[in-house]
């Protein structure tokens, strides 16, 4: 549809940007830290550990200064569950439960409002010791951890995110290291139980957070992609709604409805590998009720039929993937690509807004959005990261169109505020709009520098993304 008459964004639209604990704080192992299993994992080769990342944890002050200068509305972080309960459940660590309430007064400091992350990609290693996500356990001390961050945060926090990208730790939790299937008879089995804990864990917060703090607005964090069949073959189009389904719709539909999808469970039937559901489970997911939907959007994906031979292969959160008798993964030839071979997809953004939008009809924010690449520093502190603006400038432009097509958007906030470790390429791999002066293994002296871009979407925040010139 061309639209002539393009509405404005509301006046309250929440311009800011994303980080992750594990991947921007360091102090991985200090100050009271019990590890996660990012800190336990065996980073891959040629990238850095997560000892010192960006520093954040020294420098937040000077770093929330930076997007305050922004002009930023709002700040997503993340909690890192074993910096305040080092062991994932019982003893309560002060100094975590500090940290991060400095980090949201220096927000408030700012009127920026802190958007909170409670788990992205960092279980306590603890846990994972005992059996992770696959005991029935980890239900309750999620929703033990849920309680203590309301509990010490809920006077400021208004809006909470429960589990970054949940469909990612389920489809790709051995790249991005939150787990590993290796020996596992049934990884099917495994991957959906641990979903459906992760689920119930997601419900329980929700409704906890709705109980303890009646003002807060709480919603769930996927990473959702339209998927499109590679051509107008019927079994292309199968395809593409069954990888729809698989790596989408499981996690809203579940979220927002409390049903499992029903082309998800056809799917887990055929491998044995359908959740051990317990009374009560669902009503319990039924009863939860998001108040708005956040979503991580990095491109499409497309697909097409893929027949019963050969083998399950895996990507990466935004690529390459078969399933035998499912899907699989297809180059689309209509889209550029990015240094790190991703697909950039503006107009699949609109697409994917709209389906979204008219499946659940819930405000939704853009939680992550954005482009890695290989930044260079000149010799006079300057970072020309053009590509990055006209990346961001035709992902804001599709927002303003599903915005005056009555998509609700509240708010967009693009990966990442700040340079820091990617989830498996290593510091190189940078989004920020803040340069950080280290290289993979070389600390040098971790200064900020503006980029571009920094520049570029402090105008676009301060007139409310009219100029993205
Ligand atoms: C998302 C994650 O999948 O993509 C982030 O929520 C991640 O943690 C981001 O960093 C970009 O991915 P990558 O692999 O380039 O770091």
């Amino acid at each position: 549809m061309t639209i002539k008459n393009m509405k404005k964004l509301p006046e309250d639209f929440l311009w800011g940007a994303s980080t992750s604990a594990y991947q921007v704080e360091g102090a991985n192992l200090t100050h009271g830290k019990g590890p996660s299993v990012q800190d336990i994992k065996k980073v891959p080769e040629g990238t850095s550990e997560l000892d010192v990342c960006s520093d954040f944890y020294n420098r937040y002050k000077e770093d929330i200064a930076l997007m305050a200068e922004m002009g930023f509305k709002t700040f997503r972080f993340s909690v890192a569950w074993s910096r305040v309960i080092p062991e994932g459940a019982g003893k309560v660590n002060q100094e975590g439960i500090d940290f991060y309430s400095n980090v949201i007064d220096e927000c408030l400091k700012h009127n920026i409002e802190p958007l909170v992350t409670m788990f992205h990609f960092d279980l306590p290693a603890a846990l994972e010791k005992k059996g992770g996500w696959s005991r029935r356990e980890s239900v309750d001390e999620f929703v033990e951890f849920a309680r203590v961050l309301y509990e010490n945060y809920g006077d400021r926090v208004k809006y909470w995110l429960t589990i970054n990208e949940q469909n990612m730790l389920t489809l790709v939790g051995d790249v991005i290291g939150t787990g590993s299937t290796e020996g596992v008879a049934n990884k099917y089995k495994k991957l959906y139980q641990d979903n459906h804990h992760m689920l119930l864990a997601q419900a329980k917060a929700m409704k906890l957070c709705h109980e303890m703090l009646p003002n807060a607005k709480i919603g769930p964090a996927p990473n959702i992609s339209l998927v499109y069949p590679a051509s107008c073959k019927p079994e292309d189009m199968l395809a593409a709604q069954n990888f729809n389904a698989i790596r989408n719709w499981l996690y809203l539909d579940m979220a927002v409805f409390g049903r499992y999808n029903n082309l998800v469970w056809a799917y887990l039937e055929e491998r044995d590998a359908l959740p051990d559901i317990e009374p009560g489970d669902m009503d319990i997911m039924k009863a939860a009720k998001p108040d708005f939907i956040g979503f991580n959007y990095y491109n499409t994906a497309t697909v097409e039929w893929a027949d019963d031979e050969g083998e399950v292969k895996l990507g990466d959160q935004q690529s390459g993937a078969k399933e035998p008798g499912v899907y699989q993964s297809f180059a689309n030839p209509n889209l550029l690509r990015t240094e790190f071979g991703w697909e950039i997809d503006p107009m699949g953004f609109r697409a994917t807004m709209r389906e979204m939008y008219s499946r659940y009809h819930l405000p939704m924010i853009v939680t992550e959005n954005g482009l890695g690449a290989y930044d260079k520093l000149t010799e006079d502190g300057k970072i020309h990261d053009d590509y990055r603006i006209e990346y961001l400038r035709k992902h804001i432009e599709q927002i303003k169109l599903a915005v005056s097509e009555g998509v609700e958007m509240m708010g967009y906030c693009p990966w990442s505020a700040i340079d820091l470790v990617s989830t498996h390429e290593g510091v190189v791999k940078r989004y920020g709009f803040i340069y950080v002066n280290r290289d993979e293994f070389d600390l040098k002296d971790l200064a900020r520098y503006r980029k571009d871009s920094f520049y570029w979407y402090k105008k676009v925040i301060e007139t409310n993304g009219e100029d993205l010139s």
